[in-house]
């Protein structure tokens, strides 16, 4: 395989060459992210390069002084990105992305073009093991271009990109490629109800926060008690941090909660839990107990000197209990503290996560719409649902621990790059956890937004994949230049330019950094862009105003 000889090797850097092109002709014919070969010193070896920068420049060493006439040089700067083998032993065309060596002066660079690049593309598919056919190259739109399904889960995923430029169907199509497999294990976040038309691709278990009026014997309803909140996460979600009284309402909670979990543990005559449960172990307790007690503490009297006096938390609890009974009574909280005794029964826990952690060929993708869920708790409540998927991956036996992916959609609302309050802090420890930990148990994560500038640089950091589409505000892009390997030079230009479903695609799991054109999901999210002005052009008799304002005061579709 060679192409059209476009120059020779001018200089070598570590991972960059430049390229004189003799002919200016073809300097106008050459592209940025176009692919070259550089002939290597070893036989049956071709050195690949991506084109990153195209460039007329003087050629200062020839300037005559006096002279008028500067010669020119044309030059393109171009970034090594493996190897091609076209033969080693019985293997054929072998692309690795490591370099064997560098490139030497002179030597003969060229263009992949047509053919000889749709070859190349074709090798570039057929190399990638596990593939994830996720869309065909753009520079080549019959080669498939695949990931390696393995890689891309293993140091955790970004798909970023503008509202509309393609996010939610590429999750789309990369569900459907997973849904296909056997033990898929995914748990979509999905923050606007979009994913439900998934269902079709069959394997799905359709999940959601529950509403104000679900029942716990629903099926599809996901309550999360109390009682599975750590003790942080109640303090966040129950302490007033600006009451002088806090740390005393603080250290009563704390002990009201062991002294519950103790008697739940004692009435279930589970001795081994008993004698080793922290604070922190997911043991039902009665909510209503912890208030009968913080009622009697607040007006508690006690014996004085001579007469009695106001007890050591007499009048010190009123507002923690003033906090807790509003929450209680929220009816957007009924997920939370719901009464129903099925919610206390103590193998309850092991049906929830049975639900979340659920594979096979049946229910292995589960979609948990958080749609009802009030913003301000939003951010505890995914955190929740993450910490409660780690922990169990964390305290399963490795034998027996089977790796799931957690596609956090809208990421910048619940992983933000400044957490503000408690609750936010707390959801935001559980990912932050994840992305650092997560891969020794095989938890994954596809964080997944259109404000990459908002969302947590911790957590993108920890990243290896990423699936960048169009992206125009300059804050947004610069957070992805950054995240993309040095190397790649002008390569993140081209995120403004972008056509909606197309993406650039730079990680471990791609062998080369790629522009993408993904493929259209079979079944479709329900994410549509609304062409307004046909809309309006339209003759229209019905509306859903009356709906709407039902759903409004149920806070229930
Ligand atoms: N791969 C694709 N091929 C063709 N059209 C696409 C593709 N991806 C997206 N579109 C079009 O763009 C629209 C919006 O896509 P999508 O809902 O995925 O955007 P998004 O990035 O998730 O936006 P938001 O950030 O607002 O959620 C789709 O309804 C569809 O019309
Ligand atoms: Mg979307």
């Amino acid at each position: 395989m060679s192409g059209d000889i476009i120059g020779k090797v001018q200089s070598v850097d570590t991972g960059n060459v430049t390229i004189t092109v003799e002919k200016e002709e073809l300097l106008n014919s050459v592209q940025i992210n176009q692919i070259v070969t550089i002939d290597s010193t070893k036989v049956n070896e071709r050195i690949i390069g991506l084109i990153a920068k195209i460039m007329r420049k003087a050629s200062s060493d020839k300037i005559d002084e006096g002279d008028v006439e500067v010669p020119i040089e044309n030059v393109i700067k171009v970034v090594l990105v493996g190897t091609l083998i076209e033969r080693s032993g019985t293997d054929k065309n072998i692309f690795k992305r490591t370099l064997n060596t560098v490139p030497s002066i002179n030597a003969e660079c060229h263009l992949l073009q047509d053919e000889e690049l749709s070859k190349f593309m074709n090798i570039i598919s057929s190399n990638s093991p596990n593939p994830l056919t996720i869309g065909k190259y753009t520079i080549s739109e019959n080669s498939n271009a695949n990931l390696d399904g393995n890689k891309f889960f293993q140091r955790h995923a970004v798909i970023v990109g503008g509202t509309g430029s393609g996010k939610s169907w590429t999750v789309a199509n990369v569900l459907e490629k997973a849904s296909k497999l056997e033990s898929i294990n995914c748990i979509v976040f999905d923050l606007h109800g979009e994913y439900e038309p998934l269902k079709d691709f069959g394997n799905v278990s359709l999940l959601r926060i529950a509403g104000p009026s679900d029942s716990a014997s629903n099926e599809n309803a996901v309550f999360l008690p109390y009682w599975l909140l750590s003790y942080e996460e109640m303090e966040a979600l129950l302490l007033d941090r600006s009451d002088s009284n806090a740390p005393n309402q603080a250290r009563t909670l704390f002990d009201l909660i062991i002294t519950e979990k103790k008697k739940t543990l004692e009435a279930v005559k589970d001795s081994e839990v008993l004698n080793n449960f922290t604070i922190e172990s997911p043991v039902p307790y009665s909510i209503e107990n912890v208030l009968a007690f913080l009622r009697e503490k607040d007006v508690e009297m006690v014996p004085g000197a001579r007469t009695e006096k106001q007890g050591p938390l007499n009048g010190k609890l009123t507002r923690f209990i003033q906090r807790l009974e509003s929450k209680r009574s929220d009816k957007r909280l009924n997920f939370i503290f719901s009464s129903e005794q099925e919610l206390m029964d103590y193998n309850w826990f092991e049906k929830l996560i049975g639900k979340l952690l659920h594979f096979g060929n049946k229910n292995g993708l589960k979609i948990i719409d958080f749609s009802e869920v009030p913003s301000d708790i939003l951010p505890l409540i995914t955190g929740l649902v993450g910490r409660l998927v780690f922990s169990i991956q964390q305290w399963m036996n490795a034998d027996l621990r089977h790796p799931v992916a957690l596609f956090c959609d809208e990421a910048h609302l619940y992983i933000p790059e400044k957490a503000n309050g408690g609750m936010e802090e707390k959801g935001l420890h559980s990912f932050e956890r994840i992305a650092k930990e997560g891969r020794k148990y095989g938890v994954s994560l596809v964080v997944i937004s259109q404000r990459p500038s908002d969302v947590n640089k911790t957590v993108l950091s920890q990243c290896g994949n990423f699936i960048a589409m169009r992206l125009t505000n300059p804050d947004d892009q610069n957070v992805i230049k950054r995240l993309f390997p040095d190397n790649l030079g002008d390569f993140s230009e081209m995120l403004p330019v972008l056509d909606v479903g197309e993406c650039l695609i730079v990680g471990d799991a791609s062998l080369l950094p790629t522009r993408v054109i993904v493929d259209e999901p079979s079944i479709h999210p329900n994410s549509a862009t609304i062409d307004f002005w046909d809309e309006w052009s339209k003759k229209k008799t019905v509306n859903g105003i009356a709906d709407a304002v039902k759903a409004l005061r149920m806070q229930h579709k």
